[in-house]
């Protein structure tokens, strides 16, 4: 897929259906996220595969509203990021290269927030994640026929030339 086509493309849909999806397309998806950009190249992203269905269906009850479509995922990706002064650029550009990659092999996700929720810290001790590390995000991805009808503010609204 053209990378143009790939972001304008790109939704969040939680209507996620489970099936097999191959070890190198995970891992492929896992590449594109260790490769984006971080602050001072210090990379400090950290992303949990979990692929086991009672392990799903647990991180989703700990998760709760936020995510309800998680236990029915092919698999999750939850990233975590060491505790550096631009963990959460460095994070959110990562999760941001997932998403795209994963609508490239033709499978959906939705992104489901990390930093800063109350479940963040359950979420690690239930994945084993060393004491430090923040969760950026959790990314339910499944197979979905879903076309969410999200409205977008439009091009002449928000682009500003030469000053706001
Ligand atoms: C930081 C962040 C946190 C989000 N958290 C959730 C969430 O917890 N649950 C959810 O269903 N969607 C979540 N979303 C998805 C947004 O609702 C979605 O991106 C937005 O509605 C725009 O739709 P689009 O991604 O299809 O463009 C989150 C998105 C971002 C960027």
């Amino acid at each position: 897929m053209d990378t143009i086509e790939c972001i304008k493309t790109r939704r969040c849909k939680r209507e996620l259906g489970s099936g097999d999806v191959k070890k190198e397309i995970i891992e492929n998806i896992i590449d594109c996220g260790r490769l984006a950009p971080t602050a001072n190249n210090l990379q400090p992203c950290e992303f949990v595969v979990v692929t086991d269905r009672k392990k799903l269906l647990i991180i989703s009850e700990i998760v709760g509203k936020n995510a309800p479509f998680l236990k029915d995922a092919a698999f999750c990706i939850i990233i975590f990021a060491k505790d550096v002064k631009y963990y959460l650029e460095d994070g959110c550009a990562a999760t941001e290269n997932i998403l795209l990659a994963i609508n490239n092999f033709h499978l959906s996700a939705c992104w489901v927030a990390g930093a800063q929720k109350e479940y963040a810290f359950n979420v690690a001790k239930e994945l084993n994640v060393p004491a430090g590390l923040k969760l950026i995000s959790i990314i339910p991805v499944g197979y979905s026929n879903e076309q969410p009808n999200i409205q977008k503010r439009k091009l002449g609204e928000v682009i500003h030339y030469e000053k706001f």
